[in-house]
């Protein structure tokens, strides 16, 4: 994975979006080009499948970065969140100690080896010029309590481990903040970041996202490739399902709408993730 350098125009990161089939109206692409000029956290809000998450996800593969991904949930804590120290390997090491010196313990076990990261002290351990992509999605579902501590890490991009020191990183990581609005998130926070409200597509711009989806098919070596009425009966399929996130099981389910011969959907059911990864991020 080669890091590329952020788009420095709107229209170089509307392009950037759209290689990976991102169909991103000029007013979002604004707010993740000043993100990523600013260097300053974005945060999306919108109802449950409009397009957050996958800005992450895109970002991510388009500018050659890792994505690190912060499920949020109730009771995330820090420990879940930041670190944790590996209280068994540091029993471990005392004990060996022991063994060795006699009760002399000369193993420093707050070092960087007993240390387990998780997602937040992850992202903040990127090398210089590929700061990774950090996902704090879905917000509103962690406690209050976690959004002061988060504040904290998005203030100066640095966490403080009592026992080890501060660590504070080289260059930013690339923070994409998501919440479905089931509560209010803290003025504080939001005050740290840049705000951009994901609505639902309008008309065309919903057209032009399944016919990418669709198109994505249309590239697999099949005996009779979907034409305009299955894309046709294959949305409303979908949308009678009241399918908002395209997933391995739902298009599994619904492929006898789209493809007509059994090879072809045989065919497809076996390369589905691929497919599916595809044409999510090129
Ligand atoms: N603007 C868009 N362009 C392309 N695909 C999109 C767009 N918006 C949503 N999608 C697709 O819709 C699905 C749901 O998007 P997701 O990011 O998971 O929604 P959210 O995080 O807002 O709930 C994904 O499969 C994603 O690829
Ligand atoms: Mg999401």
């Amino acid at each position: 994975m080669t890091a590329i350098a952020p788009p420095t125009s709107i229209d170089a990161t509307v392009k950037l979006l759209d290689s990976a089939n991102y169909v991103a109206d000029r007013a979002l692409a604004t707010s993740v080009f000043l993100m990523l000029k600013m260097q300053r956290p974005l945060f999306l809000e919108g109802d449950a499948g409009v397009g957050k998450t996958e800005i992450a996800k895109v970002l991510a593969s388009t500018l050659g970065r890792e994505l690190i991904r912060l499920q949020c949930y109730e009771g995330l804590d820090i420990a879940q969140a930041a670190y944790e120290w590996n209280v068994q390997r540091q029993l471990l090491a005392i004990k060996a100690s022991e063994r060795t010196t006699g009760g002399h313990i000369e193993t420093a076990i707050y070092s960087d080896e007993f240390l387990i990261k998780r997602p937040l002290l992850q992202a903040l351990q990127g090398k210089a010029g590929a700061a990774p992509v950090l996902l704090i999605d879905e917000l509103d579902r962690a406690d209050e309590p976690f959004e002061a501590f988060l504040l904290e890490v998005l203030s100066d991009f640095q966490l403080t481990i009592p026992e080890l020191g501060t660590i504070t990183a080289t260059e930013p990581p690339l923070v994409v903040i998501t919440s479905n609005r089931t509560r209010e998130i803290h003025d504080a926070i939001k005050r740290r970041c840049l705000y951009y409200w994901v609505d639902y597509p309008n008309a065309a711009r919903e057209l032009e996202i399944v016919r990418r989806k669709v198109q994505r098919v249309r590239k697999e070596d099949m005996f009779k490739l979907p034409g305009i009425a299955e894309t046709i009966d294959w949305t409303r399929a979908l949308t009678a399902l009241d399918v908002i996130e395209l997933s391995k099981e739902n298009i599994n389910d619904t492929l006898g709408v789209l493809l007509k011969y059994q090879d072809d959907i045989h065919a497809l059911r076996t390369r589905m993730q691929t497919v599916l990864d595809e044409s999510k991020s090129q």
